[in-house]
């Protein structure tokens, strides 16, 4: 876990991207603090990824122009979508999956979002870190609640997969699609990762925490701590704004998520193989206990389980469970 960043931090990054230049006298007056807190404030910020143009005489500015985090535009993007949801922005958090599911347990409604613009101990799937770059990233959770049991969330995560594709996908000239379970890819390289964490009975109340963490443009630091194929929409050419896409992933995630509770997985399996970038492929399942399987992808069934034939003709074997991994035969 990363130390918290400095309440400053946030609101200097926000002064520093009208990409003018800020001296840091002028920085230091504006907040209060001291000149060499200025310094070590905007260290930390090179050190979270940031690239800072620092030019003596002259003082600091943001390179590139960063759209930050607006609640106020988010909903305006939704327009009568809005009313769906209870959208909360924060500077920096620990997890947003895990606030909110601390948020749940005290309450928070249904449709609730939490997003930040820096996490100090992201979540990613099968125990690893989620690397992102504040400003260069979208990493947000989505609450929802049921009232049929955890019995009923199967392939929730797939779902939820599906609505990030298609919200990227208004966007991209280069279609975006699918990689079982529940990661959005460019064809080997991720985009965009989904952990989904639930809680409650198996027939009861539930609920679910819908984690998405999208890559917009990684510095060169995250792409040398992920240990996969990456790529972010900069490279992909899509110049959208953060708070708009926001937005459209939240409108997705809406209609997907409608279709998802009167239908279950079910009713979404047609349109997730569509952009199952595995399908027909020779392809290798890691297991969580270290074996592996090998075979052809052949789709998910309408649970979202893997569909994988391991010899041809054969009847193809279900395998689920969110700590599995699966790569290219090719790629081994
Ligand atoms: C994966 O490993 O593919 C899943 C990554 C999920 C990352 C997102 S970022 C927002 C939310 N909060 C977390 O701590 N994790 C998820």
């Amino acid at each position: 876990m990363q130390p918290p960043p400095h309440k400053t931090l946030f609101p200097l990054l926000r002064r520093l991207s009208d990409g003018r230049f800020h001296s840091g006298e002028a920085l230091a007056r504006e907040f209060g603090v001291s000149r060499a807190s200025i310094c070590n404030v905007l260290a930390h910020a090179q050190a979270l990824g940031l690239t800072l143009h620092a030019v003596r005489g002259r003082g600091y500015r943001l390179p590139g122009a960063v759209e930050w985090l607006d609640v106020r535009a988010v909903v305006a993007h939704l327009g009568c979508l809005r009313q769906n949801f209870d959208v909360r922005v924060l500077d920096s958090v620990d997890s947003t999956n895990r606030a909110l599911m601390a948020a749940a347990l005290d309450g928070a409604p249904s449709g609730t979002l939490l997003c930040a613009e820096h996490q100090t101990a992201g979540r990613g799937r099968r125990g690893r870190a989620w690397h992102a770059v504040p400003g260069g990233s979208l990493t947000f959770s989505l609450l929802w609640r049921y009232d049929t049991g955890l019995q009923s969330l199967a392939g929730l995560s797939l779902a939820a997969g599906l609505a990030v594709a298609r919200a990227v996908n208004r966007h991209s000239a280069h279609p975006v699609g699918l990689k079982w379970p529940n990661d959005v890819v460019v064809g080997p390289r991720k985009l965009a990762g989904i952990l989904v964490e639930v809680q409650g009975d198996m027939d009861g109340a539930a609920v679910a925490v819908v984690g998405i963490g999208l890559n917009v443009r990684l510095g060169a630091a995250q792409r040398e701590a992920i240990d996969q194929a990456v790529v972010d929409l900069a490279e992909l050419g899509v110049k959208v704004g953060r708070n708009r896409l926001l937005a459209d992933c939240l409108a997705e995630l809406h209609a997907i998520g409608e279709q998802f509770r009167m239908h279950g997985f079910a009713a979404l399996r047609e349109a997730w193989q569509e952009l199952d970038v595995y399908t027909g492929r020779s392809v290798v399942l890691s297991m969580p206990d270290g074996r592996t399987l090998h075979g052809v992808a052949a789709g998910v069934d309408d649970t979202g389980a893997l569909r994988l034939r391991a010899a041809p003709g054969a009847q193809p074997l279900t395998l689920t469970g969110g700590e599995m991994s699966l790569r290219l035969e090719r790629d081994r």
